[in-house]
Order: structure tokens, then sequence, then C-alpha cells
């Protein structure tokens, strides 16, 4: 078993996940980047130095969420932190503009079978993925899983008629919303362990996920999951948080 930390991070091969995977190992973690495609991640696992391997993980395909288990025990023995980063804005490739996303997404207009792929990896992923490593959390001395959620997923603020975000609340929004309850239903089951459960929000940021026309860095949003995964034995659990503190659920 490896002495020093071991953290997934999944989706880690581009975007917001890369960064929380670079900053967990610049703070001495062995750092596993979770990539549907095995040699996209091992070209970002290289980018981070030494501290850092691949994963192939498809969080849709059981099989491939089985083997990265059974992969971290056999060559890593240990795993203490878990960021729960992939998600998908909608089901087609990148390159759309956010407004097209928003509006096919319109919950009076959207196919099932889009809401359904879309919480197959915002929501089922993520069950799927954390129950697959929770025996190997919960031998860590301290657990902690970060699921990568969004204020947009807020019921409080997208409640309130006078929010000018509101009419983009659909599809992607509602799968983070239902993430909001999957973290908190896993910090409640887990509350008697030394696993830390909680959510966040890394801001409106230029990625893929919403053809770049996010406004902050990646640097910028990896600073709240980085802080969530790195959280002391005194630390919260069943949060949901951005770098500005609380974000009502
Ligand atoms: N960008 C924002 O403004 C923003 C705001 C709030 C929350 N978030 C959340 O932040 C997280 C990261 O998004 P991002 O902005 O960094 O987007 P991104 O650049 O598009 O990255 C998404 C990552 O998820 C991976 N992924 C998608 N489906 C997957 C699957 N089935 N299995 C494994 N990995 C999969 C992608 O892999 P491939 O390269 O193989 O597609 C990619 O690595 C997401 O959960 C997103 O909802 C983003």
């Amino acid at each position: 078993m490896r002495d020093k930390p071991v953290a997934l991070v999944t989706g880690a091969n581009k975007g917001i996940g890369l960064h929380i995977a670079r900053e967990l190992a610049a703070h001495g973690l062995t750092v596993l980047v979770g990539s549907r495609d095995l040699r996209h991640g091992e070209t970002s696992a290289k980018s981070l130095g030494g501290n850092a391997g691949a994963v192939q993980l498809d969080v849709t395909d059981k099989a491939s969420v089985a083997a990265a288990a059974d992969r971290i025990r056999k060559e890593y023995g240990r795993l203490d932190v878990l960021v729960n980063n992939a998600g998908v804005s909608h089901s087609g490739t990148p390159g759309k503009p956010l407004q097209e996303i928003a509006e096919a997404g319109r919950m009076s207009v959207v196919s099932l079978d889009e809401v359904r792929a879309v919480f197959e990896t915002n929501v089922f992923g993520v069950i799927a993925v954390t129950q697959a490593m929770l025996p190997l959390l919960r031998e860590a001395p301290a657990g902690r899983i970060v699921n990568v959620s969004s204020t947009s997923g807020s019921l409080t603020w997208n409640s309130d008629p006078a929010n000018p975000h509101r009419k983009m609340f659909g599809t992607y929004s509602a799968s983070k919303t239902a993430l909001n309850a999957i973290t908190l239903a896993f910090a409640a089951d887990l509350e008697s362990t030394r696993i830390k459960v909680n959510a966040a929000c890394p801001g409106f940021t230029a990625t893929d996920l919403n053809n770049f026309q996010g406004t902050r860095t990646v640097e910028e949003a990896a600073r709240e999951p980085v802080r969530l995964a790195l959280l002391g034995q005194d630390g919260p659990t069943g949060t949901f948080s951005d770098e500005n503190g609380p974000v009502p659920w």
C-alpha cells in the first residue's frame, strides 16, 4: 500500500477535472486521472508529472467502473479522495453554443432519451462510481468525496422569479439538482464513518461543456472542489458550496 494518499478524479483528461488533478498532485497526493479514453488520460497524467497515473473510466459503463476499482486496489492499494467531476451538458459532441444547449434541454421539448443520457453521466454515473470506490474509501483514514455540481441546480435560486438565469433551468440543471440530492443521501448514509461527502460548484468556467463561453478559468474553478477534497477531520459533510461559501440547495 502507498504511504501517500491517493485521489481519483473522474473526467480528468481535460477541463476543470484536469486542473483539480493538477492541484491535488501539487498538494502531494498520488492522482489518478479517470478518462474514458485511456490514451487521453495518459497524456493528461504525463502533463501532471511523476505523481499521476491514468485509469480508464467511463462512468456510464458498469464493467469499466468495476475494472477501475479493481485496478486501483491492485496497483495502489488505497483510495482517499474521490472527485466525481465527469459531466455532460447534453448528449451530443462539444461545440454547441450555450443558448442552443439550453433551448434543446427545455423540459417541454427535450426527448426522454436526452434526459436519460444526461442523467446517466451526471447522476447515475456518480452513484455507480461512488459505490464501486466505497470499499477503498471506507478503509482510508480520511475518505473524502466531492461531487462537482452547479449553482444552476439550486432549487432555492431557481424558484425565485427574480432570478434572471431561471429560464436556463432545464435538463442539465435538473441533473445537478438530482446530484445534490445524491450528495446529501450519501452524506447521511455515511455519517457514522470517516468519509465526508460534499458538493461544490466551480462557477461558470470556460470549457467544452459550454463551448468556452464561461467566464472563469479552470484554475479558479478547481479551488472549491480541491478545498473540499482536502478537508480536515473537523470539516463538514453534506454541504453544497462554491468559492463564496454555502449555496442554498
Ligand atoms: N464549465 C462550467 O461552467 C461548469 C459549471 C458548473 C459545473 N460544472 C461541472 O464541472 C464538471 C467538469 O466539467 P467541465 O466544465 O470541465 O467540462 P469538460 O471540459 O467538457 O469536461 C468534462 C469531462 O467529463 C468527461 N466525461 C463526460 N462523460 C463521461 C463519462 N461517461 N465517463 C467519464 N468521463 C466522462 C469528459 O471526457 P471526454 O473528454 O471523454 O468527453 C471530460 O473529461 C462537470 O460535472 C460540469 O457539470 C461545469
